[in-house]
């Protein structure tokens, strides 16, 4: 019996659904890229290692390369195109704007996500590597620039804009910011 490769699957990002064929080698950043128009998201090493794909999925950091689409059926999916709420934008879209945390802009919207991802982490109180005192009861560590870079570390940045990536992520942090997943609403039927 023959085995399909294929499977008709419906994909929640930023507050609509699509409906989709997609081989089961599809992976997220391919849909989003090449299926949906989503080009927001970048495809740099194709391989986990730059965090230029970085998505958000059910409000976690997620590089969309190394996620098959069909593994994301049903889970709620945030991209660049989503962060923002209409014409304002998310905190730390702003703050990367203000202070010029990026240079080419390649890398930006991996950075911006992960940026978003993270600080939902550290409110949550996960320690990293550069953490000091890890006991849950002391909570979550001041975002430090060893904090930030550590936390951020999977993100890489061609142009180097590092400090002022970081000097963003602080700023961000002070800035209260609404929380970005949405019930889905409209369904779109993608051609095959
Ligand atoms: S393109 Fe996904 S981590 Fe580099
Ligand atoms: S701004 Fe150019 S790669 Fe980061």
């Amino acid at each position: 019996m023959a085995v399909s490769t294929s499977s008709v699957i419906t994909l929640h990002i930023n507050g609509e659904k699509f409906t989709l064929p997609v081989d089961h080698r599809t992976t997220l950043l391919d849909a989003l890229r090449e299926r949906l128009d989503l080009t927001g998201t970048k495809k740099g090493c194709d391989q986990g290692q730059c965090g230029a794909c970085t998505v958000l999925v059910d409000g976690r950091r997620t590089v969309s390369c190394l996620q098959f689409a069909i593994a994301a059926e049903g889970r709620e999916i945030t991209t660049i195109e989503g962060v923002a709420d209409g014409d304002q934008l998310h905190p730390v879209q702003q703050a990367f704007l203000d202070l010029d945390g990026y240079q080419c802009g390649y890398c930006t919207p991996g950075q911006i996500c992960s940026a978003i991802g993270m600080l939902g982490e550290h409110a949550a109180g996960w320690p990293s590597a550069a953490t000091e005192d890890v006991r849950p009861e002391v909570g979550p560590p001041p975002l430090t620039v060893d904090e930030i870079r550590e936390r951020m570390s999977g993100n890489l940045c061609r142009c180097a804009a590092y400090a002022s990536i970081v000097e963003a992520v602080a700023r961000a942090a002070e800035t209260p910011a609404a929380p970005l997943i949405d019930a889905p609403q409209d369904t779109k039927e993608q051609a095959a």
